[in-house]
């Protein structure tokens, strides 16, 4: 047999082998004193002195890798052997996997319902410019709507955006009506961390752009937006609000989905949460876009608070804290 063959040969065996005896009996087959690789290397001096070199290294390399492969072999059994019983009838480990975030869970909750209406998701950046943010929305420097929002201004003269609304300019600049669009994302606002208030939150706008659209589409949207949300026996109520960008302006109401109205702590004894900011898109901002024969309506909430609500939690800073028991709770996969 060829030095070749003799090497596989003894290989497969090696790995084979499932005890100590095995292997040291294998290692005295072949590397032993009387053992077939030895008898081979013996006989290299009986060859042409021309072959002696190359079959002498040959025969001495295989002589050595088999010998740490029989180390090896023996190093692997014992440790095996050494490893404590394994009970099989035990649970096995569940791996680590993450899971949705419960703001991600409601938003693309939200979403699925505006899909389903026929709106489409678009986003928008995170920083924007002034022009995006207020003075396309019908506020202008100096309009004192500016001071409700505490702006993050960067050194550059931008910001951090304090609404989803700039999205809505961004997408009628782009895509001319009749539209329907969603956008939901991260805000920023100057706002010290409590348990109600956070200097980042999320929102979602939405926009619907056509011909004679009215409020009445408006309030039917939002009410049903309310009860694929929080039931269909919650009860909405609409108030005259006050926005730049819309006119008329309203806020949506929920009956507190808790106290069903009565009056608790989640509703601060008010009976109702505020939910959506809406109202009918402001004729100068489709007339400064060249869509002044069109109207519609527009609405943004902030969905961290919809969550408090609809999850009864009482502090926003958990959303926040990336608390793995907290967050567990509303990740679907139970991992
Ligand atoms: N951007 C408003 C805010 O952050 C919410 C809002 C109100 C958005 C009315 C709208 C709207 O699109 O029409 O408070």
């Amino acid at each position: 047999m060829d030095l070749e063959s003799l090497g596989k040969e003894v290989q497969l065996a090696i790995q084979k082998a499932a005890s100590l005896d095995e292997v040291e009996s294998l290692r005295i087959k072949y590397l032993g004193k009387k053992g077939e690789l030895t008898k081979v290397l013996h006989s290299i001096g009986k060859l042409p002195a021309n072959e002696r070199p190359k079959a002498g290294k040959l025969a001495n390399k295989l002589k050595n890798e088999l010998g740490e492969l029989i180390k090896e072999k023996k190093e692997e059994i014992k440790t095996h052997k050494s490893l404590p019983w394994e009970d099989l009838s035990l649970p096995g480990r569940r791996p680590n996997v993450g899971g949705l975030h419960p703001l991600s869970i409601l938003s693309h909750e939200i979403q699925e319902i505006f899909i389903k209406m026929g709106f489409s998701v678009v986003t928008g950046p995170e920083i924007e410019t002034e022009y995006y943010n207020f003075t396309a929305l019908n506020t202008p420097k100096d309009h004192p709507a500016r001071d409700m929002h505490d702006t993050f201004y960067l050194k550059d003269g931008r910001l951090l955006r304090t609404h989803t609304s700039p999205v809505q300019i961004r997408t009628l600049e782009k895509h001319s009506p009749p539209l329907r669009i969603i956008s939901p994302g991260r805000c920023y606002r100057v706002d010290t961390f409590d348990p109600i208030h956070s200097p980042t939150f999320t929102q979602i706008e939405g926009l619907w752009i056509d011909k004679n659209i009215s409020m009445a589409d408006l309030f039917g949207t939002l009410d049903l937006l309310a009860k694929s949300i929080f039931g269909k026996d919650v009860k909405t109520e609409f108030f005259p609000s006050y926005f730049p960008f819309t006119e008329p302006s309203a806020e949506m109401w929920i009956q507190c989905p808790f106290c069903k109205g009565k009056g608790c702590s989640v509703c601060k004894r008010r009976g109702r949460i505020e939910t959506v900011g809406a109202g009918m898109v402001h004729p100068n901002i489709l007339e400064s876009l060249g869509y002044g024969e069109f109207n519609g309506f527009a609405f943004g909430m902030g969905i961290d608070r919809i969550a408090m609500t609809k999850y009864d939690i009482d502090d926003i800073r958990l959303f926040f804290q990336n608390e793995l028991q907290f967050l567990r709770q509303f990740d679907d996969s139970k991992l």
